[in-house]
């Protein structure tokens, strides 16, 4: 395929890096080439497969919109955008685009969300939950996407309304860490991911945009990761 790249910081470049020895053309464009979309009209996007997006919460939905008229197929990791899912699904619908997004492209943690959605029922057997995430100090977004997809998971899973309560910690280097605790009168149980590296997101959006080339239609990954 050839991949259009859009981010060259700490997760683009790992995608730039799997892409390529997973057999992929990669062009790689950071901020200063893609001023108000620049790099993503028609025709610049010509001969592009699709586009990879792992940039910052206040251009993303530009990059959307820009991709969707253009009528290219989009895996997008960046965070911080998720209260807009509705519209955006609607806008790649109506443009009859390719659409893969995730809160988190890692596997593990795709398989930490069955992990919370069964441990889920404590609530329903007088345990309350709490959820702490850590990530680097440079995380533009907070609470991350990942904590918030855990405590929508729970939530439903569970069929109680109230929301549990997100605590965000910013120190040092972290790459992501979520935590689950269920608290009883009786014990605790405590529910971990932490990431070692940020390898996972970039292979699995890698292997997300490969899973996308011959599709249309809007599709969250922790629906699809299964068939990768
Ligand atoms: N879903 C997941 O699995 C997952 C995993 C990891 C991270 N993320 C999310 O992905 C995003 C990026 O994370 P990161 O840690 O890689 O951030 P980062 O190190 O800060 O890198 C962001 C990159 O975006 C570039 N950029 C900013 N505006 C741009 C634009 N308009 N066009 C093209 N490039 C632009 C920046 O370019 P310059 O250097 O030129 O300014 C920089 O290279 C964040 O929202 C993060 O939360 C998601």
């Amino acid at each position: 395929m050839n991949i259009l790249l859009l981010g060259r910081g700490k997760t683009g470049s790992l995608v730039a890096e799997i892409a390529r020895r997973r057999g992929h053309g990669v062009q790689v464009v950071g901020a200063a080439e893609n001023d108000a979309c620049a790099a993503l009209t028609a025709e610049k996007l010509h001969a592009v497969d699709a586009v990879i997006d792992f940039t910052a919460p206040s251009c993303v939905i530009g990059h959307i919109e820009a991709c969707v008229v253009a009528g290219k197929n989009m895996v997008v990791g960046t965070s911080g955008w998720h209260r807009e899912v509705d519209r955006v699904r609607t806008l790649v619908e109506n443009g009859g685009t390719g659409f893969v997004y995730a809160a988190n492209f890692s596997v593990g943690v795709n398989l930490f969300f069955d992990v919370a959605r069964a441990a889920a029922a404590a609530l329903r057997h007088e345990y309350s939950g709490q959820i702490f995430e850590r990530h680097h100090v440079q995380k533009k977004d907070a609470p991350s996407g990942t904590a918030i997809a855990i405590e929508r998971i729970i939530r439903e899973a569970s069929g109680k309304h109230d929301h549990l309560e997100i605590t965000s910690f910013r120190e040092g280097d972290v790459v992501g860490m979520h935590e689950v605790v269920l608290e009883s009168s009786a014990d605790r149980i405590y529910l971990c991911h932490d990431a070692k590296s940020r390898r996972g997101f970039a292979d699995g959006a890698v292997r997300a945009a490969e899973w996308l080339a011959d599709k249309k239609g809007f599709y969250d990954f922790k629906d699809l990761w299964r068939e990768l």
